[in-house]
């Protein structure tokens, strides 16, 4: 592990040991980054107290106690630590990262299964805008998890069943097949729910085939099942066209969606009322986790079969959990779903972890996702009020990139694609680039720009590097060094790019992709700082020198181009 602060943080703890015990080795040594050195430790004022000492005294004891450290040791102020590297171990360990194919990234240990629910489109109606932050922030959260070297389930728990689906079988009987496979798969749903819908109010013989078509769809009705497959397939086709478009790694193997539950819900629910988990509550099947408490003080129930018989969202999910710790081995599951379903997990994983079906040694993690708001601050909508077609949205992405890149000269093949690797990667990284359970607001022009924390700049600064390989005619693979540091730029860079591994880390531990986007940001205005101060392949530039900042110019490469790739964001060579 390379990550500075990490280093640093071992160093100081083992210093606690040696001065102060062994019981002082896993203090946090509090070490941030600082304005008179490379770090500064704040442990010593935190240990003071504890020690019984004054904290310069407990400061100048750890000092002595790191005579060995790769750097500089200073005590300041009432008892910070001034912590400066040596160059020759920052060169060292960037030296070792070059040469590292992992790129300083490690891997997992012990490795794990982990179960990552996202996406999630319902299919009886479009899939809208809310649904681009759960695929975009899951499948990041995949990403980074594979290059750990766990071993990553993904599951699209799509919406595809359900009391809708009779209403719409009978519509796609009275459209015909044909003309319900057109409408769906050029991502019409929203047109086509609304149409049954309207029937099913106003047509008492419509609504009464929908409710027929239930029942027959539930018993697995070989006729009703081939239609519910006409009807999904199609709209599977279109959901697929928008993850092909954004380049998310779902696939048509990874959905799970709800009607694989159906056929285990009335054992869910037998099983966790034998067990005593459940109970009949005014004629509902009910679980009630402790600690859940209506406005009312009454125990909150998680009703898993309604007075009707009928099942619902929350017993397919008691079905999916124990499925995905009996059925997949999880040893973490992550769901990745928008916040307003909070309380919706909660009693869900309280209610597993009451039935014994989700152990103690298994994470569940509601990985929160906020709204998305339009520019005057609501819920993210068009003028009509109806929600926007994720479809047009992302087309409209390309469509103004593309103009962007006006006047470039590019042909149009290599325009196109570029239009989109920015198009795309703009909607993505400004969603990745805020925590995932703030609430933020879709604003093309910002999103777009060229310059501050946007997808755009990043790619741009990556297209900069590889363009200084491609006028000086060299393969980035082959610029080894040696890396020696002069310039202040290029010690900042080395130091910066040494933070990767334990970034990559650190967004799989806490699930928080925008520590990789804020660190990747970092990274290119370090670069481009360096760029403008240290010329890299310009005339008269000493051997020796051109051979280290090439180095340094290919672990940054790398650094972009891995980061990028990890958040799913495109990396066009040129731009
Ligand atoms: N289809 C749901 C929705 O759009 C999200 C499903 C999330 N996953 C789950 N296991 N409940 O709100």
């Amino acid at each position: 592990m390379t990550d500075p602060q990490i280093v640093l943080t071992e160093r100081v703890q083992q210093a606690l040991a040696n001065a102060f015990g062994s019981e002082y080795a896993d203090a946090d040594p509090l070490i941030r980054p600082s304005q008179f050195a490379d770090f500064q430790a704040n442990v010593a004022m935190s240990l003071a107290k504890r020690l019984r000492r004054a904290p310069r005294e407990v400061a100048e004891t750890l000092k002595a106690a790191l005579s060995d450290f790769p750097g500089t040791v200073e005590v300041s102020g009432p008892g910070f630590l001034n912590i400066t590297l040596d160059d020759s171990w920052i060169a060292s360990e960037a030296a070792e990262m070059l040469a590292d194919p992992r790129t300083g990234v490690g891997t997992a240990a012990p490795s794990q299964t982990v179960v990552i629910d996202y996406s999630a489109p319902n299919a009886a109606k479009e899939m809208h805008v809310g649904h681009l932050r759960t695929t975009i922030v899951g499948d990041s959260l995949a990403r980074v998890h594979e290059l750990l070297g766990n071993h990553v389930i993904r599951q699209n728990h799509l919406g595809d069943w359900g009391t809708p689906f009779g209403m719409l079988i009978e519509h796609l009987l009275d459209i015909g097949e044909e003309a319900a496979i057109a409408q769906l798969e050029a991502g019409m749903g929203t047109e086509y729910y609304q149409a049954a819908r309207a029937k099913f109010d106003s047509d008492e013989t419509f609504k009464q085939r929908s409710r027929v078509r239930v029942t027959t769809l539930q018993s697995g009705d070989p006729e009703t099942i081939r239609l519910w497959h006409v009807f999904m397939d199609a709209t599977v086709r279109y959901f697929d066209k928008i993850y092909g478009l954004l380049g998310v790694t779902l696939t048509d193997a990874d959905i799970a969606g709800e009607s694989i539950y159906n056929p285990m819900l009335e054992k869910t629910c037998d099983d966790l009322q034998a067990a005593g988990v459940a109970v009949l509550s005014e004629g509902a099947l009910c679980v009630f986790p402790p600690g859940f408490t209506g406005s009312d003080d009454k125990p909150l129930p998680l009703i898993i079969r309604k007075s009707d018989g009928g099942y619902g969202y929350a017993t397919t999910d008691m079905a999916a959990v124990r499925y995905r710790v009996d059925d997949l081995k999880a040893d973490r599951v992550l769901y990745v779903v928008g916040a307003d379903q909070a309380l919706h997990f909660r009693m869900v994983f309280a209610a597993a972890r009451l039935a014994g079906w989700l152990p103690d040694t298994v994470s569940a993690e509601h990985v929160q996702i906020g709204m998305m708001l339009g520019k005057d601050g609501r819920r993210f909508k068009t003028r009509s009020g109806e929600s926007i077609k994720l479809m047009d949205l992302l087309q409209e992405a390309v469509d103004r990139a593309d103009a962007l890149l006006d006047e470039r000269g590019y042909d149009d093949a290599t325009r196109a694609e570029i239009a989109r690797a920015v198009g795309m990667g703009a909607v993505k990284y400004a969603d990745l680039s805020v925590s995932h359970d703030s609430e933020y607001v879709f604003d093309f022009d910002r999103m777009l720009a060229f310059t501050g924390n946007t997808a755009p700049y990043l790619q741009y600064a990556q297209a900069r590097i590889r363009s200084i390989f491609r006028r000086g005619d060299i393969d980035p693979a082959t610029a080894t060094g040696p890396i020696t540091l002069g310039h202040p730029a290029e010690r900042a860079l080395a130091l910066q790019v040494l933070g990767f591994g334990a970034v990559v880390e650190q967004v799989a531990a806490l699930s928080e992709p925008h520590r990789l986007a804020a660190f990747l940001y970092a990274t290119a205005t370090t670069f481009t700082a360096f760029v403008e101060n240290c010329p890299v392949i310009k005339e008269g530039v000493d051997p020796e020198t051109r051979a280290s900042r090439l180095a340094l110019c290919a672990l940054t490469l790398r650094v972009l181009h891995d980061g990028l790739h990890l958040l799913g964001v495109p990396v066009p060579d040129r731009m």
